[in-house]
């Protein structure tokens, strides 16, 4: 549909009070008047502790459930965790490792799943829709993490039609697979930074998602660094950090720069890079990881701050995304203790070469009014309660993938277990979208966008790429375990409307 369109028959479906509310969620100050305390030191992850000593195995537990995090000074927001936490546990294992995880699903009345993003696992133990696990129920997850899968992964519920919410609600964690020999030196220690986005309600609550956010994904008032508000990190000049940005945010895009400190890229989401690549700024779109070497080189302080990044918005409530302070490192004068220099080379990638097959996968929108629309059709928008008022009947969106919602009893590609393959990526919709596939890490080849291609200049292991709206992506990618796996738009409100597929990886 085009935008014009699109927008007269959203703006006719928008109430004033709804739009002015919208509005206010792109101020800086939070509308509630709730308070989020900043520059608390920067607290590391709670690590999943393995419950056995047996060399080469890590066993544990996660349990999914409710519980409740004080975020605001004097409110408690109940949210879904792991473990009771949010973000839940970190869990750190080496490459070459058996991991067994036991997972309960206690929360209430749903389904739930772990997807394990990013990572080499058999498709029965990838937490695919098509396996949930029913409320009070559980299951093992099960697999082996082969010689050269370290990287930064994470987890998260793959539940059909709730992955949006159970995530927004506090479900996801990270997932560090670790190499047995790590070229990056240990004295620039590994400083994990998971990025969530967090909206409250005057009274501590989450507010269930608008028409807003199920159009554009669910952005939040506040991003939060390891759960925390513009946390503070203490370090000394000219000390060098690995750090790791995560973004598991629903559906912010984060354009993120340090000021007064040195980014170099030595990773991405399925790991290093073959050699160090200098950056003034990153975007970091949901699922999405970078691994950095952070020289913090003035001292005073080092703001990690986010940039305008303009990725399409639908109807009225565009956030602010420039000049939000994520994070703020306190640089003192005294000089850091010396540290190893970081290797020209981390690593060889060789590149996938040359496709077997070339597929095709369009992302277009599809809005549906009338009443008939929303009585047919399972994707229909949940209205929040406060979001707006609907005056001239009901519509719904969806989101689409060669011109289908997303189906679970359908199987959209089949391919053959060790074929490359190119996949192109063309976005015909009115947004960005951020692809992303199960089971595998591809390699970018190239983005066009009216005519114009650009090369990326590095290789690098990728399991989410930004399809720009009008572009398309070009990727390679082989599936190396048989089964079937999901492919989709990891905006996660997208997904849950439909803009998924499931290809069949047969041996
Ligand atoms: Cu994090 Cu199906 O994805
Ligand atoms: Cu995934
Ligand atoms: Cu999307």
């Amino acid at each position: 549909m085009d935008r014009r369109t699109f927008l007269a028959g959203f703006a006719s479906l928008v109430a004033a009070p709804a739009a002015a509310r919208m509005k206010m969620h792109g101020m800086r100050q939070p509308p509630n008047g709730l308070v989020l305390p900043e520059g608390q030191p920067l607290r590391e992850l709670p690590r999943l502790e393995n419950q056995t000593a047996d060399p080469g195995n890590f066993r544990a537990s996660l349990s999914a459930g409710p519980a409740t995090v004080r975020f605001a000074e004097g409110v408690d927001t109940p949210v879904l965790a792991y473990n009771r936490m949010s973000p839940g546990p970190l869990i750190e294992v080496s490459e070459g490792d058996r991991v067994e995880i036991a997972f309960a699903n206690d929360i209430p009345g749903e389904e739930s799943t772990i997807h394990w993003h990013g990572m080499p696992v058999p498709a029965d133990q990838d937490g695919n829709p098509m396996d949930p696990v029913p409320s009070g129920g559980g299951r093992t997850y099960a697999f082996d993490l082969p010689e050269g899968s370290a990287a930064p992964y994470w987890y998260h519920p793959h539940p059909h039609g709730k992955t949006a919410e159970q995530v927004y609600r506090g479900l996801a964690g990270v997932f560090l697979v670790k190499p047995k020999v790590d070229p990056v030196p240990a004295e620039y220690g590994d400083t994990v930074l998971m990025f969530t986005d967090l909206r409250l309600a005057p009274d501590g609550t989450m507010p269930a998602s608008t028409m807003i956010d199920q159009m554009n994904g669910r952005v939040g008032d506040h991003v939060l660094v390891n759960g925390q508000k513009n946390p503070s990190l203490a370090l000394n000049l000219g000390d060098k950090r690995r750090v790791r940005f995560y973004n598991a945010t629903n559906a912010r895009y984060l354009r993120l720069t340090f000021e007064n400190a040195n980014m170099v890229i030595i990773g991405t989401d399925g790991g290093l890079l073959e050699k160090p690549v200098p950056a003034d700024d990153i975007l970091l779109t949901p699922a999405e990881r970078v691994e950095l070497i952070v020289t913090f080189d003035k001292a005073g302080q080092a703001r990690l701050k986010t940039l305008d990044y303009d990725r399409g918005w639908m109807g009225p409530g565009r956030p602010n995304d420039a000049g939000l302070v994520l994070l703020t490192a306190n640089v003192a004068k005294s000089p850091a203790t010396p540290q190893p220099p970081l290797p020209a080379t981390l690593r060889t990638i060789t590149p996938l070469g040359t496709a077997a097959v070339t597929r095709r996968f369009v992302f277009t929108e599809k809005l549906k009014m009338g009443s008939g629309a929303m009585s047919t059709g399972s994707h229909n928008m949940h209205v929040g309660s406060d979001s707006m008022a609907m005056n001239s009947g009901p519509m719904s969106i969806e989101f689409l993938i060669n011109g289908a919602a997303f189906d679970m009893n359908r199987v959209d590609v089949v391919t053959k277990l060790g074929d490359v393959e190119l996949w192109e990526v063309v976005n015909q919709s009115d947004m960005d979208h951020p692809f992303h596939v199960h089971g595998t890490q591809f390699q970018v080849v190239e983005h066009e966008l009216r005519g114009k291609v650009t090369r990326p200049t590095y290789v690098s292991w990728k399991d989410t790429v930004n399809v720009v709206q009008g572009e398309t992506a070009r990727l390679l990618l082989r599936q190396g375990q048989p089964g079937r796996r999901m492919y989709h738009c990891h905006i996660l409100e997208h997904e849950d409307l439909g803009m998924m597929g499931i290809v069949d990886v047969q041996a």
